[in-house]
């Protein structure tokens, strides 16, 4: 089963792997392509990597967007991946993408490496832009410092990083529940330690939340800059007119 998208045909199962079906593909796509023009800065010229790539909801339309630069997207999905390559970059070859065998209940329970043994594939001061739509929400905090880590290294002077996020409080986690806008169900009622809470103890990379504390603190850490204050995101209910569903650290490396 597939729907159509830009001309190209989506495996629904595939879709379906990135937390959100058919029906939502193009909606949630044009949001984060807008984001990506208008907050990040993204021009055809740029070399840009997107971890956690998905089947291409956001490479497919920046395939035609990114002229002279190019796109490396990647993924612990092989299915995933492996459609990318077969149908993306057989008819761009400036957009790539690469499987990380990297180990996750969730995504790839028979992957081999643990996530803070992966490098990216990518050279040192090689990219203009990263960015991680709905990745850091299943990251626990030494895999997103290992993130940023990495994030660091790749990034050219002066390259921004747009990479989404669960922030909470207290008021934002009730908002949550209150409202209940996510078929998920985003409750946190669960602390693995102060800063950091879960929603399923059974699936603890489902969802993971940070407080603001905790997120300045890792990103501090990696000796990324925030190039604004973080966004709100529209998750919870608790914010309004939200450029993001996620909260969004825009970040810099300078
Ligand atoms: C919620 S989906 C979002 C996919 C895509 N960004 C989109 O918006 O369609 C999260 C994605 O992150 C990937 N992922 C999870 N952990 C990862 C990791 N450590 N490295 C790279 N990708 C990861 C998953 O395989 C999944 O495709």
């Amino acid at each position: 089963m597939t729907f159509s998208y830009y001309g190209f045909k989506i495996p629904k199962d595939l879709a379906n792997l990135t937390g959100a079906g058919g029906e939502t593909f193009k909606l949630i796509s044009d949001g984060h392509i807008n984001n990506l023009k208008n907050i990040l800065d993204i021009q055809p010229q740029h070399d840009i990597f997107e971890l956690g790539s998905g089947v291409g909801r956001d490479a497919i339309p920046l395939s035609e967007f990114i002229t002279t630069g190019s796109y490396l997207g990647v993924d612990i999905i092989k299915q995933s991946i492996d459609w990318c390559i077969n149908n993306v970059t057989s008819k761009r070859n400036n957009i790539k993408f690469a499987h990380l065998d990297v180990k996750d209940q969730i995504h790839n329970p028979r992957g081999k490496l643990p996530f803070q043994l992966q490098n990216f594939p990518v050279g040192s001061e090689s990219i203009d832009r990263v960015f991680a739509f709905s990745v850091f929400t299943h990251l626990f905090e030494s895999d997103i410092l290992h993130a940023l880590n990495e994030i660091k290294r790749i990034l050219r002077i002066g390259g921004l990083a747009y990479l989404t996020c669960f922030k909470l409080s207290p008021e934002i986690i009730s908002a949550s529940k209150k409202n209940k806008l996510n078929k998920y169900d985003l409750n946190f009622e669960y602390k693995i330690y102060d800063g950091c809470y879960i929603c399923d103890p059974q699936y603890p990379t489902g969802a993971i939340g940070y407080t603001e504390e905790k997120l300045v603190e890792i990103v501090n850490k990696s000796g990324l800059k925030f190039k604004i204050k973080i966004l709100n995101g529209g998750w919870s209910g608790y914010y309004a007119n939200c450029k993001d569903g996620q909260d969004v650290l825009v970040l810099e490396k300078n």
